[in-house]
C-alpha cells in the first residue's frame, strides 16, 4: 500500500483467516469517490491474491456507505457520469467474482452505492441502527452500481421497485423481512464480531468446495435452469477429484475434526 493506513480510504486488515475491508472516509459518511473505489478495487484484488477464506465489507464511523460522492458528481458530464458508472460495475464485479464468501456488515447507512456495494457482498448482516436504501431519484438521477440488477434479484421485482422508485430507505427491521438483510445485531461492534465469526466458520469448511458452490449460486441464478442442473453435476463430481473431499469424509467417519488443504 502507498499510502500510510490513517490516509487510506479502504484499509485491509487480516483478522485469522478472514479479511476485512473498511470503508474509510467517515467523515464524508464513506461516500464513494473515484479515488475510494480505484483503492476498493485494488484491495480487493489483494484480496484474491490472498489465503483469506472469507471477507467482510465495513464501514468506519457511523455509515457503511451514502452513497456515491454527490460532491464530486455535481460537475459531470453525462460521457463522465457514464465511466464512473462503469467504474464502480468494474470494481463491484471484481468484489461479486471473489472465489471466497463475502459479507457486507451494514454498519449505518448504507444509500444509493453503498447499497450497492453491500449487494456485491455474497449476503448482508445489519446492525440495528441501519438505514439501506436507493435514494438517487431523490437527486434526479437513478441507480448506477447495479441497483436496478442486483437489488431485484436480491429482494424481488415488487420491493426492488418500491426501494428505487420511491427513493425512501428502510430500516433493518423491513429489510429483514424482504430478504435483504440476513440478520440483525444490536450494535456495530456486535455486527463486527458476528460477521467475523461467520467467516471463521467458513474456512473450516472446504474451500475448493465453498468457491464452488459459490459460483453455482452466483451463475446459476442467469442461466436456463437445466443447464444450472447440469453445472451442478459437473462441479459435485469434480469435488470427488479433491484431497479435500477425501479428508472431509475421513475425518467424518474417523468422528474428528478435518483439516482442509484446498487441494
Ligand atoms: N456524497 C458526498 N458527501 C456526503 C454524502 C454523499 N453521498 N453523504 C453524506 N455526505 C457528507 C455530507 O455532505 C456531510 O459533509 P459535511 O460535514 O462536510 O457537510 C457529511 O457527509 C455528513 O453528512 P450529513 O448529511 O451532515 O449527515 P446527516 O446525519 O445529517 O445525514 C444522510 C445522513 C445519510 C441522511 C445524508 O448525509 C444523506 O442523505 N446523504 C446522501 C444520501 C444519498 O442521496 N446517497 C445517494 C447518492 S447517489
Amino acid at each position: 500500500m502507498a499510502e500510510s493506513e490513517s490516509d487510506a480510504l479502504v484499509v485491509l486488515k487480516r483478522r485469522g483467516p478472514v479479511a476485512l475491508l473498511t470503508l474509510n472516509r467517515p467523515d464524508a459518511l464513506n461516500a464513494l469517490n473515484r479515488a475510494l473505489l480505484r483503492q476498493l478495487a485494488e484491495r480487493v484484488h489483494e484480496t484474491g491474491q490472498s489465503d483469506a477464506r472469507a471477507l467482510v465489507v465495513t464501514g468506519a464511523g457511523r455509515a457503511f456507505a451514502a452513497g456515491a460522492d454527490i460532491a464530486e458528481m455535481r460537475g459531470m458530464s453525462p460521457h463522465e457520469a457514464e465511466a464512473f458508472s462503469r467504474l464502480g460495475h468494474e470494481c463491484l464485479a471484481s468484489l461479486e467474482a471473489l472465489p471466497i464468501p463475502t459479507i457486507a456488515a451494514v454498519n449505518g447507512f448504507a444509500l444509493g452505492g453503498g447499497c450497492e456495494l453491500a449487494l456485491a457482498c455474497d449476503w448482508i448482516y445489519a446492525a440495528r441502527r441501519a438505514r439501506i436504501g436507493q435514494p438517487e431519484v431523490g437527486l434526479g438521477i437513478l441507480p448506477g452500481f447495479g441497483g436496478t440488477t442486483r437489488l431485484l434479484r436480491r429482494v424481488g421485482v415488487a420491493w426492488a421497485k418500491e426501494l428505487v422508485l420511491s427513493g425512501e430507505p428502510v430500516g433493518t427491521e423491513v429489510a429483514l423481512r424482504i430478504g435483504l438483510v440476513n440478520r440483525s445485531f444490536e450494535d456495530a461492534e456486535a455486527l463486527l464480531q458476528m460477521a467475523l465469526a461467520a467467516g471463521e466458520r467458513i474456512a473450516d469448511k472446504g474451500p475448493l468446495a465453498v468457491a464452488a458452490a459459490k459460483r453455482l449460486l452466483q451463475e446459476g441464478q442467469d442461466a436456463d435452469i437445466r443447464v444450472a442442473h447440469h453445472l451442478e453435476q459437473a462441479s459435485f463430481g469434480v469435488a470427488f477429484g479433491t484431497e479435500d473431499r477425501a479428508e472431509g469424509m475421513a475425518a467424518f467417519l474417523e468422528k474428528r475434526e478435518p483439516l482442509f488443504k484446498g487441494s
